[in-house]
């Protein structure tokens, strides 16, 4: 789905050197590491939004193009869910429909997405709510069903769940799992809670100053990584 190569982006310092990351089709990525390590910034230059200094980036096959129409139907076929949403003040329904709208789907169409969607996140009593009196949890269940709505083939999540409480985020791992299968979706979830990842991610990678340090089947990297920090890491003993 996605491959990179030769990955660097600078800001004051290195921020992220990848020699090589491939991510297949419909698993789940949990992606993890200290802060500081870069995860944001690789979610950011896979969707697009930051361009790295050197490094190729193929998506299916296909090289990215530097801009232009190429470029921009390539970034409509991913999301990117940040921690803190952005959701409009209006409607929760008008949040969903928009994407929607905006790639012109029929009226009808738009409908019936719109509703089972809130019906899946359990936010259907709430449609009419403006989305700017919603807790977090709700937000962000809005935020989540706007962007698969227009079935994006690969999913980028920064955190999702953080600050939330245990229901909401039941919840959303629920829906991500659920997602991942019925549509294969291909998601990458960024993760500041290792059990998070072990709960829901098939594969993890593990981000420490930029760089991958190990990569693999998610039982692997828990019971037994190949590297030393990993283990300290995932052991919750890592130093920094
Ligand atoms: N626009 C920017 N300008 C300058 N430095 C930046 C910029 N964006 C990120 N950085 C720096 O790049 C490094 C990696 O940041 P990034 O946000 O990717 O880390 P992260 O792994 O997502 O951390 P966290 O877990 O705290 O969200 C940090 O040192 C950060 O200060
Ligand atoms: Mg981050």
């Amino acid at each position: 789905m996605v491959k990179m190569t030769g990955i660097r982006k600078k800001y004051d310092h290195e921020v992220l050197s990848i020699d090589s990351l491939t991510l297949q089709k419909g698993k789940i990525y949990g992606l993890i590491g200290p802060s500081g390590a870069g995860k944001s910034t690789l979610l950011r230059i896979i969707n697009l939004l930051t361009p790295p200094d050197s490094g190729s980036l193929y998506f299916q096959g296909l090289s990215i193009p530097s801009n232009g129409a190429a470029r921009l139907s390539l970034q409509r076929r991913m999301t990117l869910v940040f921690q803190k949403t952005h959701l409009f003040r209006e409607t929760v329904w008008k949040n969903v429909a928009y994407g929607l709208q905006a790639r012109n789907y029929s009226r009808i169409e738009i409908k019936i997405r719109v509703d089972k969607l809130l019906e899946q996140v359990g936010m259907k009593d709430l449609a009419y709510r403006r989305a700017d009196t919603l807790s977090g949890g709700e937000a962000q269940r809005v935020a989540i069903a706007r962007a698969v709505a227009f079935d994006p083939e690969l999913l980028l999540l920064d955190e999702p769940t953080a600050n939330l409480d245990p229901f909401n985020i039941e919840l959303i791992e629920n829906m991500i799992v659920k997602m991942n299968k019925s549509k294969s979706i291909t998601v990458v979830i960024v993760t500041h809670n290792v059990f998070q990842a072990r709960r829901i991610a098939g594969e993890v990678i593990f981000l420490d100053r930029g760089r991958v340090v190990e990569t693999g089947p998610t039982e692997k990297i828990f019971t037994e990584p190949e590297q030393e920090k990993t283990r300290l890491y995932v052991e919750g003993r890592m130093i920094y």
